[in-house]
């Protein structure tokens, strides 16, 4: 049998991100494993960022002078890169947002405002980050409508039987994350809007931890609204986008109110843009969107199977050097059992704290995130507070991961020393 050989995609990248390669010690991490987090930034996006603003800076579709025309070209651009990116029929149902927690804002606002009443339903899962619980909490508490949680597997998946014995005739919704921060199990999207469709149901999806990771079409999901962060997509803060479908976004009214959202405005009423611009009330922040495109195309030319085998890569050798640590135990399936699963582990040691964990590593130069990951609920439910995690990406290497692995052995051998 041939030996399919995987390219190290570490090696072709690394270049291309400066605080990566920067030398100096006392700025620099030695490893940073908290890309779920944030990600890095390429020089291709902050060269983006540095352009619009030195050379095109001006207000969007507003000026009749020639640098806004440049501004707003730019600005449209990343527009058409979003939607190439997420496989849209149009850009028309690309909406800028300052990232995905407020895109799923506008989803219960715009959306749910509208068409959720008392009695309706809303089904979530107990491994949502807190951005797609607390703003269906909200809608929940102005609507009377009812919030209904789908369970695991032992494994640390979703629990598919137990999705469709709480699916019924009111619910209206099904909003689940993709990939989880903290479980890193890949949820069966397909197979969830085949199920909630029949019932009548849309699908919201958190794109947030699997878009920098693997390809995300809208149209093969055939999902209806679709939310992303640009800094988990090596592009800047500030900025993140909503998809959804023309026909959804023309029915709902608009989120916030302000200049660029209107058509006319008089002194009782207003009417209101076309889309997308109907959702993005004020000056959009233009230069993020510019350099967010550049960040999408940075991720789509790289190839996702270049990206995805080199990242599983990666996680097997993860898990294999975790596994092999006494008292440690990942939350979400292993890569074995799930081999579509995120560059991620969150872990727990037994008799000792995360933080510990974190801290110690932070002193010798490694960054991973300790606490409840925005996954509070999550955590109680396997009765935990906190878990470490290290989340990678593909400019991570199989250097990085052995020299984590030895650092949290001889912190482990420390603590059980001195406890
Ligand atoms: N959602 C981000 C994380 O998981 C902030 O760390």
């Amino acid at each position: 049998m041939n030996e399919i050989s995987i390219e190290n995609l570490a090696e072709t990248t690394r270049n291309d991100f400066p605080l990566l390669v920067n030398k100096d010690s006392s700025t620099t991490p030695f490893i940073y494993f908290d890309y779920a987090a944030t990600s890095q930034k390429p020089y291709q996006v902050l060269k983006a960022l540095d352009n619009y603003y030195s050379n095109e800076n001006a207000n969007v579709h507003r000026g009749a002078h020639q640098l806004s025309a440049r501004a707003t070209q730019s600005f449209e651009r990343a527009r058409d890169i979003t939607a190439r990116f997420v496989d849209a029929s149009s850009s028309n149902e690309i909406v800028f947002t300052r990232n995905a927690t407020e895109a799923i804002n506008l989803v219960a606002h715009s959306w749910g405002d509208f068409l959720i009443s008392e009695g309706d339903e809303i089904l979530l899962t107990v491994m949502e980050h807190h951005s797609n619980l607390v703003p269906w909490q909200l809608l929940a508490k102005r609507t009377g409508c009812l919030l209904r949680y789908i369970g695991l597997t032992p494994s640390g998946e979703l629990d598919i039987s137990d999705f469709c014995s709480k699916l019924n005739q009111r619910t209206k919704l099904v909003s689940l994350v993709h990939v989880s921060n903290t479980l890193g199990c890949c949820n069966p999207i397909a197979e969830v809007v085949n199920i909630a469709h029949k019932s009548g149901a849309l699908v919201l999806v958190d794109g947030c931890q699997s878009l920098a990771h693997r390809k995300v079409s809208v149209k093969e999901l055939d999902i209806d609204f679709l939310v992303g962060s640009s800094h988990k997509l090596c592009g800047p803060t500030g900025i993140g986008f909503l998809w959804s479908r023309e026909e959804i976004l023309d029915q709902i009214p608009p989120f916030l109110g302000g200049g660029e959202m209107i058509k006319e405005v008089f002194l009782d009423k207003s009417t209101w843009s076309d889309l997308p611009h109907k959702f993005e009330a004020g000056t959009p922040a233009i230069g993020e969107a510019i350099a967010m495109g550049e960040a999408l195309n940075y991720l789509d030319n790289l190839g996702w199977e270049r990206i995805q085998g080199w990242e599983r890569q990666l996680t097997r050798h993860l898990f294999q050097a975790l596994n092999s640590i006494k008292g440690l135990r990942v939350l979400g399936p292993s890569p074995d059992q799930q081999l579509d699963r995120g560059i991620l582990a969150s872990f727990t040691i037994d008799n000792i704290h995360s933080n510990d964990i974190a801290s110690l590593l932070d002193a010798s130069g490694i960054c991973i995130r300790s606490g409840h990951h925005c996954c509070q609920p999550l955590h109680r439910h396997y009765g935990l507070n906190s878990t470490a995690r290290a989340s990678l990406s593909f400019t991570s290497t199989i250097e990085e991961i052995d020299n984590f692995y030895e650092e949290l052995i001889s912190i482990v051998n420390f603590l059980n020393q001195h406890n």
